[in-house]
């Protein structure tokens, strides 16, 4: 089944050809900023669990920063995002805000920095490409299933999460960031994202996710607060996307369930 892997790029891709999601430290490179810094606090964007020996699928890895983390911490983990035909569930834009074309290669640029990474590091990741919707079962089950921050971007995002339920095993890590948090607490399902962005459609909230969690029979669930640094936000002009300074620490939740039993006796959904 290798062939449901992507290949490693014959040489490893340029710096200059890269573009950074996550924050992330290359060996041999250095600090590469990225959007979000999620080095001071990684252990709660995780779950603070215990990697260690475990088959991990982390789905939407951008360029990689979780996903080599997970590894550093004993997972072998296979790292999953958009294929490259794909775009994100985009709720629709303008073309003058953000082009097809700048979409694309802004994609690619950081599935560039993934291998760049992957091979800076020496890491034995292996990665895979789809839709978040539709995992191929070729990649088989996992002990652990992550879904960070990947929600929010799908147009059914609660398809995904039940997608991603029924391979894992033991546990599924679910982390969001929060950004209504604190005033909506009430609401247990989804707040449109009421802002120009081409990216994101809601804000998925925790109790939504504990409940479809339970359901697919995980019956032990503890969810987490946590802040993240949001450094930079991208700000799309008509020549192009420009980084703006934030540095803001923005609220997330992360939710770790963990099954009782092994799942053998439910129906993933088709
Ligand atoms: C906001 S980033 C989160 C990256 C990483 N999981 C983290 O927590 O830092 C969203 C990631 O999900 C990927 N993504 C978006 N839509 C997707 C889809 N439909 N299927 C798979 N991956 C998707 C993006 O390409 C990107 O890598």
């Amino acid at each position: 089944m290798s062939e449901i892997y992507a290949n490693r790029p014959a040489s490893s891709p340029l710096l200059s050809d890269c573009s950074f999601y996550q924050t992330i430290d290359i060996p041999g490179i250095g600090v590469q900023p990225g959007q979000w810094d999620l080095r001071g606090n990684v252990r709660n964007y995780l779950g603070d669990i215990d990697f260690a020996g475990q088959r991990v699928l982390e789905i939407g890895t951008a360029n990689g920063f979780v996903c080599f983390e997970m590894e550093r911490r004993g997972a072998d983990v296979v790292a999953f995002d958009l294929a490259e035909e794909l775009t994100y569930d985009a709720p629709p834009h303008s073309p003058e805000y953000l082009s097809q074309d700048q979409y694309r290669d802004g994609l690619r640029r950081i599935r560039n920095a993934w291998w760049l990474a992957h091979a800076a590091l020496n890491s034995r990741a292996r990665v895979a490409y789809g839709h978040a919707n539709r995992i191929p079962s070729a990649l088989g089950r996992f002990d652990v299933g992550v879904l960070a921050n990947v929600m929010q971007h799908l147009q059914d995002p609660i398809g995904a999460l039940m997608g991603l339920a029924a391979i894992s095993n033991n546990a599924v890590v679910v982390t969001e960031t929060d950004w209504m948090h604190g005033t909506n607490e009430d609401l247990v399902g989804m707040i449109y994202f009421d802002k120009d962005n081409p990216y994101v459609w809601y804000q998925v909230k925790p109790r939504l996710v504990e409940a479809v969690l339970l359901r697919m029979g995980f019956v032990d669930i503890v969810r987490s607060e946590h802040r993240q640094l949001f450094k930079v936000s991208a700000e799309h002009t008509e020549a192009g996307a420009i980084g703006v300074e934030t540095n803001v620490e923005v609220p997330h939740y992360t939710i770790v369930a963990r099954r009782k039993n092994r799942p053998d006796s439910l129906i993933a959904p088709s």
